[in-house]
Formats: C-alpha cells, sequence, structure tokens
C-alpha cells in the first residue's frame, strides 16, 4: 500500500472544516430529536469515524446499531447499479425513528436499497445523514435529510473513505491524484 502523502493531490476537506461541520449536524439533529427517540445507524464501513464523531455531538440519548451493504467490490471504482446486505441489524427499528448515518452518496443506490428495506420494518422515521454528496455521479434519487458537505466528482478517501481498504483514519478527505494512484491488484 501506497503512502497516502505519495497518492495525495489536494486536501478537499481539512480537519477544522470537518469538525466544525459534524458539530454543527450534530447540534441540528439533537434540537430536531429533542425528546424524541434515536437510533442511529452506520452503514460500515465508511460510516464508522463520521458516526463516532457525529454521536459525541448529539446531546439527546440515542441508540447505535450497524449494517454493511456491498455495492462496490474491493478495488473497485465504479458503482455495479445494485446493493446487497453483508450484514443486517441487531436490533428491530419498529416504532423507532431511524436516522442512517453514511459516509457518501455517490450512484444513490446503497441508499436507496437500504431505505427501501428498512421501510418495510415499520419505522416511526427514516432519515438520511450523509458527510459527502456527490450529486455529478446520482443514477438513484435519495433524499439527503442531513448533509456535511457538497463535492465535486473526483476520487476521494480519508475520513471514512478508503484507498484499497486503508485510510479510512485520516481526519482529512483528499483528492487520489490518478496519475501516481497504483490501484491494489
Ligand atoms: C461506499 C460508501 C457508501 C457507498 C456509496 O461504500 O461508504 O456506502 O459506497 O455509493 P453509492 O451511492 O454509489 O451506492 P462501499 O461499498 O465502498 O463500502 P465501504 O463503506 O465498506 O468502503
Amino acid at each position: 500500500m501506497q503512502d497516502y502523502q505519495d497518492v495525495l493531490a489536494e486536501i478537499l476537506i481539512d480537519t477544522a472544516s470537518l469538525q466544525k461541520r459534524v458539530a454543527e449536524l450534530g447540534k441540528q439533529i439533537s434540537d430536531d430529536y429533542r425528546g424524541e427517540d434515536l437510533l442511529l445507524i452506520c452503514i460500515l464501513r465508511g460510516g464508522v469515524p463520521f458516526m463516532v464523531d457525529l454521536s459525541r455531538h448529539i446531546s439527546v440519548p440515542h441508540m447505535m446499531d450497524f449494517m454493511a451493504v456491498s455495492s462496490y467490490g474491493v478495488g473497485k471504482r465504479e458503482s455495479s447499479g445494485s446493493a446487497r446486505v453483508t450484514l443486517d441489524l441487531q436490533m428491530d427499528i419498529r416504532d423507532h425513528n431511524v436516522l442512517l448515518v453514511e459516509d457518501i452518496v455517490d450512484s444513490g443506490h446503497t441508499i436507496a436499497a437500504v431505505l427501501q428495506m428498512l421501510g418495510t420494518r415499520q419505522p416511526k422515521s427514516l432519515k438520511v445523514c450523509a458527510l459527502l454528496d456527490k450529486p455529478e455521479r446520482r443514477e438513484a434519487h435519495v433524499p439527503i435529510d442531513y448533509l456535511g458537505f457538497t463535492i465535486p466528482n473526483k476520487f476521494v478517501f480519508g475520513y471514512g473513505l478508503d484507498l484499497d481498504e486503508y485510510h479510512r483514519n485520516l481526519n482529512f478527505v483528499g483528492v487520489v491524484d490518478l496519475d501516481k494512484y497504483k490501484p491494489a491488484e
């Protein structure tokens, strides 16, 4: 695996901007769900750093659960146009206010599939919080109720988004230099 410094073209969203926006989203969510039940559902794996940081800024009591949906194969950067649940929730979401937490909405197929599936389980409400939105890539229309940043159609990594499974831990969102990046075999 290449060091991230060797493939970083530019920092798209720096640490201070991320922290500020995540805190704002946490405040907004806290205001909206005050006095209400709340269940955060993290879409693994990219949503983990965002959900952990976001949760610390949500002042209303809330629960967490996790699910995994596969839409991209390892090493592929294009959406397959379909999504498959590879890890289902532990909790019964019936009558709970569910907020899906995602790192990025790209084609929209992942969130569209999750919304459709969870919608059948009779949650009290079902909303979406995404850190990043790449609208130029959208194929499936999905509502994003809470959004961190709209970004251009660039290959980004860091803060949950991987580069061949590495570098999800970075505290910024960077753009990959495609002239220097060598995809994993
Ligand atoms: C990424 C990302 C979203 C999805 C967005 O996940 O975390 O879940 O793709 O793409 P879409 O809008 O085109 O469906 P990925 O499948 O790469 O898994 P990961 O989170 O484990 O990296």
